[in-house]
C-alpha cells in the first residue's frame, strides 16, 4: 500500500513533537517537516523550557490538564534516564510567589507536579515582596537542546527535514496528502488567522551555577531560571509587540526586577540576550480541516497558539494531532484525487 504523505509546517517545539508522533505511531505514512527556521532560530530555543501550565483559561481546562499530565509523563521518563542532560531535560524546584494571593489557592495543575505546597509563613519570609506562596517540583527542557535530539529521533523514524517557507498552503497540494499545521507566530501570515498575536518576551542568560532553585512570580513577569547550562532571567510580556531586537530599558528592568527575588545575581556574569515571540491565541487551535478549492481538497491539521505554554503542552498536543492524522488517513485513501494521483 502506498504511503500517505504527512508534511509538518514548522520545527519549533510543537513541529518537531508532532511530527515524531506521527512518524513513530501512525503507521504506512512519511513525514517532512518543512520550515524556515531550525534550531536554534525557533521560539522555542529562546524559551526558559520550564513546564508550567499557564495559558488561558478560554482553552478548556480539561484538555490543559490531559495535555499537561501527557508532557510531564513524557519529559519525566527522560529525567529519569541517563541521557537526560544530553536531551536538556531536568527536575527543578523552586517557589511561585504572589504579592496578592491568587483566586484559586489550589491550581488545577498541582497533582502533576511533584511535592506541591502551599508555602508556610516561615518559608515566605524569603521573599519579603510576597504574601503567598507555592513550592513545587517540575521539569525543564533546554530546547537549545531538546530541538536537536528530537530532529535526530525523526530521522531515525525515517522523517525528513527540508528548510522553505511556505507562502501558501495550496503550493503543497499534489506532493502532499495530508498538512499539519505547527507554524507557531507563523501561523498568522499563513493561515490569515488574526486571532493569534504576539506576547514579546525578552530573557537575559547569565552564569549563577550558585543558583539550584527557580523563583517566579505568579503572573509569570519576573522569573530566575536555573537550567542546565546557564540561568535564564525573565522576563517581558508585550501583547502585540513584534520587535525582535534586544531593548536596552528591558534588559535593565529585568536584571533589575531579578535582582529584587534574588540579590546574589548582582555577581553572576551575563552571556546573552534574547527575544521570542509568544504564538499567543485565546484559545489554542488543534483541530482538523477539509480544505477545498474547486475539485481540490488538502487535509490539515492545526496545531499551534501555544502561547506561554509551548514546551508545557507540546508532547500532549503532538499525540491529539497525530491522532487526528490518524483519522484523516481512510479519507485519504478514498479520495478520488489520490488514487489518480497514484496511478
Ligand atoms: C521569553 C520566552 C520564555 C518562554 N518560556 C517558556 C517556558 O518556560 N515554558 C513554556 O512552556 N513555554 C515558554 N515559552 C513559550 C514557548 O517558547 C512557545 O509556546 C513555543 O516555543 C511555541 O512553539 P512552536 O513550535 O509553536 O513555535 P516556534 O518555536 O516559533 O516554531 C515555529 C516554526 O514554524 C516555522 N514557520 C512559521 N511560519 C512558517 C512558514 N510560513 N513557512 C515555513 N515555516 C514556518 C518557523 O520557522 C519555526 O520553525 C516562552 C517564550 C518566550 C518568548
Ligand atoms: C501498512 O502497509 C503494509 C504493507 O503495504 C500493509 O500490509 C498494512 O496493512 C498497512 N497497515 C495499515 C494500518 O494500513
Ligand atoms: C514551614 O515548613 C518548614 C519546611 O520547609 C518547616 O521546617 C517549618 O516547621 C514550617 N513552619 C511552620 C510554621 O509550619
Ligand atoms: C493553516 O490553516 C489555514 C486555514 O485555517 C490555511 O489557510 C493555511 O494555509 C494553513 N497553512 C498550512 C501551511 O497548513
Amino acid at each position: 500500500m502506498d504511503e500517505v504523505r504527512v508534511a509538518v509546517i514548522g520545527a519549533g517545539v510543537v513541529g518537531l513533537s508532532t511530527a515524531l508522533c506521527v512518524a513513530e505511531t501512525v503507521p504506512n505514512c512519511s513525514v517532512t517537516v518543512i520550515a524556515e527556521e531550525f534550531s536554534p532560530h525557533t521560539t522555542s530555543d529562546v524559551a526558559a523550557g520550564v513546564l508550567s501550565p499557564h495559558l488561558s483559561p478560554e482553552t478548556p481546562i480539561d484538555r490543559q490538564r490531559r495535555w499537561f499530565k501527557d508532557t510531564f509523563a513524557h519529559i519525566y521518563s527522560i529525567a529519569q534516564s541517563a541521557e537526560a542532560p544530553d536531551v536538556g531535560v531536568q527536575f527543578l524546584s523552586g517557589w511561585e510567589i504572589f504579592e496578592e494571593p491568587p483566586k484559586e489557592r489550589i491550581p488545577f495543575w498541582s497533582d502533576v507536579m511533584l511535592a506541591f505546597r502551599v508555602m508556610n509563613n516561615s518559608e515566605l519570609k524569603r521573599f519579603p515582596q510576597a504574601t503567598f506562596g507555592w513550592m513545587y517540583t517540575t521539569l525543564q527542557c533546554d530546547c537549545t537542546l531538546y530541538l536537536p535530539w528530537l530532529e535526530k529521533r525523526l530521522k531515525k523514524a525515517g522523517g525528513r527535514l527540508q528548510v522553505g517557507k511556505v507562502t501558501d498552503l495550496w503550493e503543497l497540494d499534489g506532493k502532499y496528502d495530508i498538512v499539519v499545521n505547527c507554524s507557531g507566530i507563523g501561523a498568522r501570515a499563513l493561515t490569515e488567522d488574526m486571532q493569534i498575536y504576539p506576547v514579546r518576551g525578552q530573557v537575559h542568560k547569565v552564569h549563577a551555577p550558585w543558583l539550584k532553585h527557580f523563583v517566579r512570580t505568579g503572573d509569570g513577569t519576573i522569573y530566575v531560571y536555573p537550567g542546565i547550562n546557564s540561568v535564564t532571567l525573565g522576563g517581558t510580556r508585550q501583547r502585540g509587540d513584534w520587535r525582535m531586537s534586544v531593548d536596552p530599558f528591558d534588559s535593565k528592568t529585568i536584571f533589575e526586577k531579578c535582582c529584587a527575588y534574588e540579590p546574589s545575581l548582582k555577581l553572576c556574569r551575563k552571556l546573552s540576550e534574547g527575544v521570542g515571540l509568544r504564538p499567543t491565541r485565546d484559545v489554542l487551535r488543534l483541530e482538523k480541516e477539509k480544505l477545498k478549492r474547486g475539485s481540490r481538497q488538502i487535509f490539515v491539521v492545526h496545531n499551534y497558539g501555544h502561547g506561554g505554554a509551548g514546551v508545557t503542552f507540546h508532547w500532549g498536543t503532538a499525540k491529539e494531532a497525530a491522532q487526528l492524522v490518524k483519522e484523516i488517513i481512510p479519507e485519504v485513501r478514498h479520495r478520488p484525487s489520490y488514487t489518480t494521483s497514484k496511478l
